[in-house]
């Protein structure tokens, strides 16, 4: 894969050591949602670490202080159903106050494009920084589509966040959205021929809701 500019992938151990248990295929659905949980909160920890500031003061019990404060960045966090939703939690832990969207899309198993089902928008969302969230980024096509249902009511200020990925996706993703920056906890091998990425983890969705 060529070194691309727009991926950034994490290489804290407790990202590496979580996503590791994850991929295990005895992990069971229970382990498997709080490790998502758990990864995506480290994870936006780090998204968020070029969030603006400004500066105010604050009265302490001894002085007023000039300190820091978040400048009031709108957020709007925007999970890509179903597997997306198990990455929410985890992120919301850190920003409460964000708005949320959500996009709903499955691939078809036989051409593995991106069929729509469902999306709502906050109605500000041209206004937000959105993080957009699904734990597998493989071919990249719902990735592509949902960055685009956003653009079209916007927004340009987007950062996608995934747990795993292909490097067929991240290609994708920088071709079709080079603006976009990526983040990842791992870039794997390849997708196999029916579009799961290797060595992956599996369906993201099914273990995380036990639905096979
Ligand atoms: C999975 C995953 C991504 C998509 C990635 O969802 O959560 O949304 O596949 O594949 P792509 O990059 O090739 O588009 P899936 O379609 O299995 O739906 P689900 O989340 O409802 O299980
Ligand atoms: N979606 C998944 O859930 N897993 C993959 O490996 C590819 C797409």
């Amino acid at each position: 894969m060529k070194n691309y500019q727009n991926v950034t992938v994490f290489d804290h151990p407790l990202i590496t050591h979580k996503l590791s248990i994850l991929r295990d295929v005895n992990t069971g659905a229970k382990q498997f949602r709080e490790l998502v949980n758990e990864i995506a909160m480290l994870m936006g920890y780090e998204v968020m670490r070029d969030l603006p500031m400004e500066e105010v003061e604050v009265t302490t019990p001894l002085a007023v202080a000039k300190v820091k404060v978040l400048a009031g960045k709108k957020l709007a966090l925007v999970p890509i159903l179903r597997a997306g939703l198990g990455m929410l939690d985890g992120v919301l832990s850190l920003v409460p106050s964000a708005k949320i969207g959500h996009i709903g899309l499955y691939r078809d198993h036989d051409t593995l494009e991106p069929k729509e089902y469902y999306c709502k928008l906050p109605e500000d969302i041209a206004q937000r920084q959105v993080i957009l969230l699904d734990p597998m980024l493989a071919t990249g096509g719902s990735g592509s589509a949902a960055i685009n249902f956003i653009k079209a009511r916007g927004c340009n200020n987007i950062k996608f966040v995934s747990i795993l990925a292909a490097p067929e996706g991240v290609e994708r993703l920088a071709q079709d959205h080079p603006d976009v920056q990526i983040y990842t906890g791992c870039v794997d091998e390849k997708l196999n021929e029916i579009g799961y990425i290797v060595p992956g983890l599996g369906d993201a969705g099914d273990r995380l809701f036990g639905t096979k």
